[in-house]
């Protein structure tokens, strides 16, 4: 759950929300509509931490994952398309990178060893031995054919990469999903996958879109964000 407590975010004398209070519960998945400069990517990016409220508080329920969609398509540019999804899960992420430093130590200890008896089990409790595959087989959902997962992310077209960068959102199923027009750039059948893939969601979505028949399609409720109260 997402607890929201009498937040405020002003830029100046510009209110652009103020004394919000929400809680968003497992199962839903929440429709962010409000005119373009209202405020509702600044809303998402209080929820994500990227952005500090002026007042207010927002409260995450212990142990839950958040995995938001990144904007910036060349964020990833030296990193091939299945890694760019693989680090989508960031604590599975760090922990198959710490557990490859590990077994590439030349004086592995008997510490190192026990070490590697956790790492393991927190790898394998967060799915990370099928995470390859995993990942291979959503890319391919969304279109992203086998002979691009091992390209870099420069050099694979636009259209793709925000395909992959919606794979990478959406990898291992996170508690709590953050969509900013996720529709822009994707064609039309990506489009009716991401419908029916929310419409089953059965986590926290939260999801910002002009596109009134995605949003009717994919969330079961949506009567929230007007921007300025
Ligand atoms: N860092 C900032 N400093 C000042 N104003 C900002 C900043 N970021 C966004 N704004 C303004 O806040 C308003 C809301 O922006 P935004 O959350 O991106 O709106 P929306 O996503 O609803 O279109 C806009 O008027 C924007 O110009
Ligand atoms: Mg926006």
């Amino acid at each position: 759950m997402i607890s929201v407590r009498d937040l405020k975010l002003a830029y100046g004398k510009r209110v652009l929300f103020e004394e919000v209070n929400l809680n968003f519960t497992k199962g839903n998945c929440y429709g962010v509509i409000g005119a373009n400069g209202a405020g509702k990517s600044t809303f998402l990016k209080i929820l994500s931490g990227e952005i500090e409220p002026n007042k207010g508080t927002v409260e995450i329920t212990p142990g839950e994952r958040m995995a938001v969609l990144k904007q910036n398509q060349f964020g990833f540019d030296e990193v091939t398309v299945l890694d760019t999804v693989l680090m989508g899960h960031t604590r599975m992420w760090a922990i198959a990178k710490e557990r490859e430093a590990l077994y590439a130590k030349e004086d592995f200890t008997e510490e190192d060893g026990i070490q590697a008896g956790h790492l393991e089990h927190d790898y394998g409790e967060m799915g990370g031995y099928t995470a390859e595959s995993d990942a291979a087989t959503l890319l391919s959902e969304l279109g992203v054919k086998e002979s691009f997962h091992q390209s870099l992310m420069k050099e694979i077209p636009s259209n793709l990469k925000v395909r992959v960068l919606l794979a990478q959102a959406l990898f291992g199923n996170p508690d709590i999903l953050l969509l900013d027009e996720p529709t822009n750039g994707l064609d039309i059948e990506t489009i009716s996958w991401l419908e029916n893939f929310l419409a089953d969601y059965e986590n926290i979505v939260l999801v910002v879109s002009h596109d009134r028949h995605f949003l009717m399609l994919s969330a079961h409720m949506w009567p929230m964000w007007t921007g300025r109260k």
